[in-house]
């Protein structure tokens, strides 16, 4: 299957954006991609700004003017095709989104989390980590299907957890491997390597596993931030 280039993309938000600044700072450094709209649900996400900095085209799409979640829905996927994105970005966008919806952008709709899924679903993982005693934490991007946090595994980085480390310092270290992995799975897509079918993520043509590629010295490398 043959990819638009650059690939065009579009990212939803609802806070401040620093993985979007990571993908449009990875753009800026060669990443065959195109940022056609940033759609945000708040009006006061930071991210706007950083998209306006960037001269990228924002919308504002409060769900608060729709008076039901398929109505949301029904116009986000409007605004939506008519920027004819081939991948949708969700980056911290704080939205649930219905199955009419999502059967509208098969897979083609990813979402970063900050765990290593199936662990810790939902808000404030990285108490959870600790909570747990685990003893790796790290960042999953992942296809979004119905059901909260469980679409198919794309990519994981992993850090381990060190003595000491608190919910805001991993908080941190995940932060560092996110801007890193999106960009690395946004280029993938780009290439033409990784795509989705029936909700299989491939690589090179070939099924990934269930914990998708894993990234484990990610933290490690000498990347730009
Ligand atoms: C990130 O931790 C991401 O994993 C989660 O929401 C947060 C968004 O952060 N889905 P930012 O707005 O990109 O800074």
């Amino acid at each position: 299957m043959s990819v638009k280039n650059p690939l065009p993309i579009a990212v939803l938000i609802s806070g401040n954006g620093s993985n979007l600044q990571a993908i449009i700072d990875a753009i800026a450094s060669g990443l065959p991609a195109k940022i056609v709209v940033v759609i945000s649900n708040s009006e006061n996400a930071y991210g706007l700004e950083r998209a306006k900095q960037a001269g990228l085209p924002t919308e504002i799409l409060s769900h608060h003017s729709s008076q039901t979640r398929d109505a949301f829905d029904t116009m986000l996927a409007e605004h939506l095709n008519s920027y004819q994105p081939e991948l949708i970005i969700l980056a911290g966008f704080m939205r649930i989104l219905g199955p009419s919806f999502l059967d509208k952008f098969p897979n083609r709709i990813l979402n970063i989390h900050p765990s290593l899924l199936p662990k810790h679903r939902g808000l404030n993982t990285h108490k959870a980590a600790l909570d747990a005693k685990d003893t790796n934490h790290g960042v999953t991007v992942h296809l979004v299907t119905a059901e909260l946090d469980a679409g198919p595994i794309i990519a994981q980085a992993m850090i381990p957890i060190a003595p000491g480390d608190t919910p805001d310092s991993l908080k941190e270290k995940v932060h560092t491997l996110e801007h890193r992995l999106y960009p690395i799975v946004i280029g993938l897509y780009a290439s033409g390597r990784l795509r989705c079918e029936n909700n299989h993520p491939l690589l090179d043509g070939l099924k990934l596993p269930e914990n998708g590629m894993r990234f484990a010295h990610l933290h490690n490398m000498d990347c730009k931030e």
